[in-house]
């Protein structure tokens, strides 16, 4: 292959292909959406997110995490890769492994949690079983990805240990346990560093420390300077075929900027990628034989019902006894919000609604039991955009209080993508959490409030009072986002403060109940007797934190999240459930993982244990956060890097530019501005220029003139649209 051969092979074929080899015998490769369900675009070939195959939408991450259950997460995995093999796609885009630094983050519905261990296991499941059955996995978006607003610009200011702690770690525990054939480099800068061109990132700490032997590919669109990133060991440039910076790294390569073996590496390892997980590869040999869409309805609905979280069940009202009379209704009682929208938005195979599964017999206050269905309504909460506040619309919340006014058995089903302040929440007897349930979410619901399903979900997330309690609550969104609470995120945060919350992170309820015993510590081995003493079968998420002594003089959370499992029991059944405690159950990060030593607590549900554990020695080092000067807004500065809002105010060009793509947007989207408006609106109008050019949204003349236009450079502005012109004119 010449170099120029190699070079095209760094980038894609199109939005989902690599370029095939067919003098190796390589086909493309073909990558497909997927964290919840597939998302097949083959027949488009659009970057954008309509219109796909239908595929079985799964429950989304903000609900699986609730389960506790890597085995449930394995289930899922086979399922989407029966279906990926069955409909063509190679490697699964998923799962999304950020953490949940703050619950505004419209993405925070396709994440797992706040706490890193529990999203590097529970993805670890997801990738593991996907793989297995010859599908590539592709964890997502390295690192530090937190929240959407800017997504593309932002840069994530932390400190090493934070980063390290939290950030990093439920990818280390994925990528170590399941070998995901490929990473995606997130959008964003990390300390002033493209994720992308991130050496550190992407290739010390992701090949050299932990292992990683696949592909590297950049988020659609993250590359910024594509010398840059190959350099740092970003192999694949997402989408393709616009050829991006072709030339710039040519003339690289040519004045020895950039070596021609860093273009070979990243080309053989597309090539090694595609040979492993291509078809034909390596791993197709292990691809199922079969897909039953049915089968995974049900696989959706068990996965479903396990999810759901009872959150308040006052007086027992649940589940309904068969002889009560109920009132259902709520916005979601006839349009079901089961998934989110961006690039995991899944054309399901099969939907019911809930007035179809549960029938209504009144008015509420007639009734023995009134149910409101309600939540977040999917202009709320996206992939693209961040939520503006934490409360359920303003006539939602006037219906509960209302229902509630008048019925005193009120029950409230809430479905949403993430954390909701609850302040009318005393006023109810009930409420049962779906999250996202995905496409058979109706008939676990139903199940659930019959008791035909008995809840064992627990919170992954923590339920702040209300919003202004959270942790980043003053700085979040910020397009320099600095990170100042630390790894102090989520219940490590609460806790540690002694703050109020409306639910703890584990908070889960039953139908039944269960009593732990007997725990117990022999050297790396904790073991607990746990057994139902309820009156029907039940599953229960069991948990493990670990508490670091008081007397260490590093500051630590209060407690961690070091081991969990799900156990199913029979009515008066019991059983021993074991962890393994291993070096990382008491890790700090120093400049490398140490233990300090001293007596820690294991905590399991009501049962402590004390254990002994001898220390390294080490200095403890006192970490800060790199400054990051802000980015260049005057004229004069102004880049591709720059977003088309923020060059409006230096031009009038600039200003009409925005002006005129809303109005198209809008068009796009019939008049309203609907989640799929806020998000193409996101991407275009403040997304970096040399991202859309990328897309193939913008040329780069156009990009061009408009920089240069906001940079007070109008005779080059014009010479730019005049390029344009005459581009189009021998076009046509
Ligand atoms: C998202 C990725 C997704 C990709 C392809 C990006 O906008 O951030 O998660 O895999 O699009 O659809």
């Amino acid at each position: 292959m010449t170099l120029r051969e190699k070079l095209r092979l760094t980038e894609g074929l199109s939005a989902w292909k690599t370029v095939p080899v067919p003098e190796e015998g390589l086909e493309s490769l073909f990558m497909s959406d997927g964290p919840h369900g597939l998302r097949m675009q083959d027949f488009t070939e659009n970057i954008f997110h309509q219109g796909s195959k239908p595929a079985t939408c799964f429950p989304t991450a903000v609900s699986t995490a609730c389960s506790f259950d890597t085995k449930l997460l394995g289930e899922i995995g086979t399922a989407i890769a029966e279906e990926a093999n069955e409909q063509g796609a190679d490697v699964v885009l998923g799962p999304g492994v950020n953490i949940k630094r703050n619950p505004l983050c419209g993405r925070n519905f396709e994440y797992f949690s706040e706490d890193p261990y529990l999203a590097g296991k529970l993805a670890a499941g997801f990738i593991s079983a996907l793989q297995a059955s010859g599908i590539g996995g592709c964890i997502k978006h390295f690192a530090c990805n937190n929240q959407e607003n800017r997504r593309m610009s932002s840069n994530s200011a932390l400190d090493e240990r934070t980063l390290r702690e939290i950030y990093l770690t439920a990818f280390e525990i994925a990528i170590k346990e399941s070998s995901p054939s490929s990473v995606m480099a997130a959008y964003n800068l990390i300390n002033g560093e493209y994720c992308p061109e991130n050496k550190m990132l992407l290739t010390d700490i992701l090949r050299d420390e932990w292992g990683f032997e696949g592909l590297v590919m950049s988020d659609w669109t993250a590359i910024n300077n594509r010398t840059e990133s190959l350099k740092a060991g970003c192999d694949l440039l997402m989408p393709g075929c616009h050829y991006y910076m072709e030339k710039e790294v040519a003339k690289d390569v040519k004045e020895g900027k950039l070596k021609k073996e860093i273009i070979r590496r990243a080309a053989d390892r597309v090539k090694a990628w595609v040979r492993k997980f291509g078809k034909d590869g390596e791993m197709y040999k292990l691809r199922p034989s079969s897909c039953n869409y049915d089968q995974h309805h049900n696989i959706a609905q068990k996965a479903a019902e396990q999810s759901a979280v009872l959150l308040k069940n006052t007086d027992n009202i649940l589940p309904i006894k068969p002889e009560q009379t109920v009132s259902a209704f709520g916005r979601m009682y006839t349009k079901l919000r089961y998934q989110g929208a961006g690039s995991s938005l899944i054309n399901p195979t099969k939907l019911s609604q809930l007035s179809e599964v549960i029938k209504s017999d009144g008015s509420a206050a007639e009734c023995d039991i009134a149910v409101i269905f309600t939540g977040l309504p999917d202009e709320y909460e996206s992939e693209g955009f961040d939520r503006t506040n934490l409360r359920l619309p303003p006539e939602d919340i006037k219906l509960i209080e209302e229902t509630a006014a008048v019925n005193p058995n009120t029950v409230v089903v809430l479905f949403a993508g993430g954390v909701v302040e609850t302040p009318w929440i005393d006023k109810v007897k009930a409420v049962l959490y779906m999250g996202l349930p995905g496409q058979a979410g109706a008939e676990a619901v139903k199940n659930l409030l019959y008791g035909f399903a008995n809840p064992c979900g627990r919170l992954a997330e923590t339920w702040c009072m209300e919003y202004a309690d959270t942790p980043s609550a003053d700085t979040y969104g910020a397009k320099n986002a600095v990170y100042k609470e630390g790894i102090y995120v989520g219940y490590r945060y609460y806790e540690k403060n002694a703050i109020t919350v409306r639910f703890p992170f584990g908070h889960g309820l039953s139908y039944t109940e269960f009593e732990y015993s007997k725990l117990t510590v022999t050297n790396d081995t904790v073991s607990v007797r746990i057994k139902n003493v309820g009156n029907r079968a039940g599953g229960e998420a069991v948990l493990m934190y670990v508490a670091a002594p008081e007397n260490t003089t590093l500051d630590r959370p209060v407690r961690e999240l070091k081991g969990f499992t799900k156990v199913f029991l029979e009515q008066s059944a019991e059983t021993v459930v074991k962890f393994t405690l291993e070096p990382r159950s008491f890790a700090v990060w120093q400049g490398k993982w140490v233990i300090p030593g001293g007596i820690y607590t294991i905590q399991i549900g009501n049962q402590t244990a004390e254990i002994a554990v001898e220390g390294d020695t080490f200095a403890p080092i006192t970490y800060t956060i790199p400054a990051y000067d802000d980015f260049p807004k005057r004229p004069g500065e102004f880049t591709l890097n720059d977003t088309p809002d923020e060059l409006a105010a230096s031009s009038l060009f600039c200003k009409s530019f925005c002006t005129i793509t809303e109005k198209i947007l809008l068009h796009k989207t019939g008049g309203v501005k609907n989640n799929q408006f806020h998000m193409m609106y996101a991407c275009s109008v403040l997304g970096p220029l040399r991202a859309t050019i990328q897309a193939g949204g913008i040329s780069s003349e156009l990009a061009n003139a408009l920089v240069d236009s906001a940079n007070g450079k109008h005779i080059d502005s014009a010479e730019h649209l005049m390029d344009l012109f005459v581009a189009k004119l021998k076009k046509s």
